[in-house]
């Protein structure tokens, strides 16, 4: 049976340059490298400018995913940024990236679903592209994290950081096996009765505020390594594979004792779990994007390589992806 897939064709990330260490951090609130490290395996995180929005981080990682994939921007029909963190409450960051690229064509708009959102946008634009609503998709994952923080907060601060990463999608003929190359299954989910465990104190509807990040860190460690684990075992099954048959799996970077927590669930062999939270923090929707390509330009994951991303996030969202590279 012919299916069209959603081949992933180009990738590339962009993190600001300033970079923020846990010294820097410990110089404004009550911690310690220490205390970071071994709670969080977070060394550092980069922060942007104050006159770097969200998009710029954006634009930057889009180009160097359509180079990637021998793509230009008049090629692109449809950008989806998946952000928590937009420039401004309207028009979308999607808009704006157009814009900056050059283009005035096409679809675009931003999807939110905090931290699992690049998973979602991954899902969202496979729709598209399978139906031939979109030829050339840039699915992007952009944020500024640092930009919602209480800086007097200990246990928020230290933990979260910006930068982008993105993915070029092109429809791609396949014979509906898990050998094809493209998305192969998803699972994504949301848990609205817990709302109130991680959410920003702010909103154009509320405070008239941007708001600060608030989290029941505890409660939200104890249902990310339940659901993360859940999802992945469900787009496994979605995709037809089983979790054994993975090559690697790219997590969401919250923190390495979650990683860790999903990876022990599931019996998962370390060696093939993606992590760079100690150099990036936990960047939400842009986390995905910075690992899975890190460890394609580092040469670890590779064209055909089965990849499964996961991630979890305020919503409670969370989900997961097959895909064959
Ligand atoms: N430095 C030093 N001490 C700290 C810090 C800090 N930065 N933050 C908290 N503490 C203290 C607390 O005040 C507490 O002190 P107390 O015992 O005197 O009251 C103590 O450390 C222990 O606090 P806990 O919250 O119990 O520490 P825990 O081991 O749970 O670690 C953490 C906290 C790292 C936030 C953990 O709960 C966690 O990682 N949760 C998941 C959070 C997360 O990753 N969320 C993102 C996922 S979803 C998304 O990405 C949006």
């Amino acid at each position: 049976m012919t299916v069209i897939r959603s081949a992933i064709t180009g990738v590339g990330s962009f993190l600001p340059e300033q970079i923020v260490t846990n010294a820097d951090l410990a110089k404004i609130v009550d911690t310690s490298d220490e205390w970071i490290q071994e709670r969080t395996g977070i060394k550092q995180r980069h922060k942007a400018r104050d006159d770097q929005p969200t998009s710029d981080l954006a634009v930057e990682a889009a180009r160097k995913a359509l180079l990637d994939a021998g793509r230009t921007a008049d090629e692109v029909d449809m950008i989806i940024v998946a952000t928590t963190t937009p420039d401004m409450t309207f028009p979308s960051v999607a808009s704006i990236v157009q814009r900056k690229l050059g283009s005035g064509v096409g679809v675009a708009f931003d999807v939110q679903a905090v931290c699992s959102g690049f998973v979602y946008a991954l899902g969202v634009a496979d729709g598209f592209v399978a139906r031939g609503m979109a030829k050339c998709a840039l699915v992007i994952g952009a944020e500024e994290m640092t930009r919602l923080m209480d800086w007097t907060d200990r246990s928020t601060c230290v933990l979260f950081g910006d930068g982008a990463g993105a993915v070029v999608l092109e429809p791609r003929e396949g014979q509906g096996a898990t050998t094809d190359q493209g998305l192969l299954g998803f699972a994504l989910r949301c848990d609205g009765t817990k709302t109130d465990l991680l959410y920003v104190d702010g909103g154009p509807a509320s405070t008239g505020t941007v708001g600060h990040l608030r989290m029941a860190g505890n409660q939200v460690f104890r249902h990310a390594v339940v659901n993360i684990a859940e999802g992945v075992t469900a787009a496994c099954a979605a995709a037809g594979v089983a979790v054994d048959d993975v090559d690697w799996f790219v997590p969401h970077q919250a923190n390495q004792r979650i990683i860790k927590g999903v990876g022990d669930r599931l019996g998962l062999d370390e060696n093939k779990v993606v992590s760079t939270v100690a150099l990036h923090a936990n960047t939400s929707a842009a986390s995905i994007p910075l690992a899975f390509d890190a460890a394609i330009k580092d040469g670890r994951i590779k064209r055909g390589d089965l990849v499964l991303l996961e991630a979890m996030g305020g919503g409670l969202t969370w989900g997961a992806c097959a895909l064959r590279l």
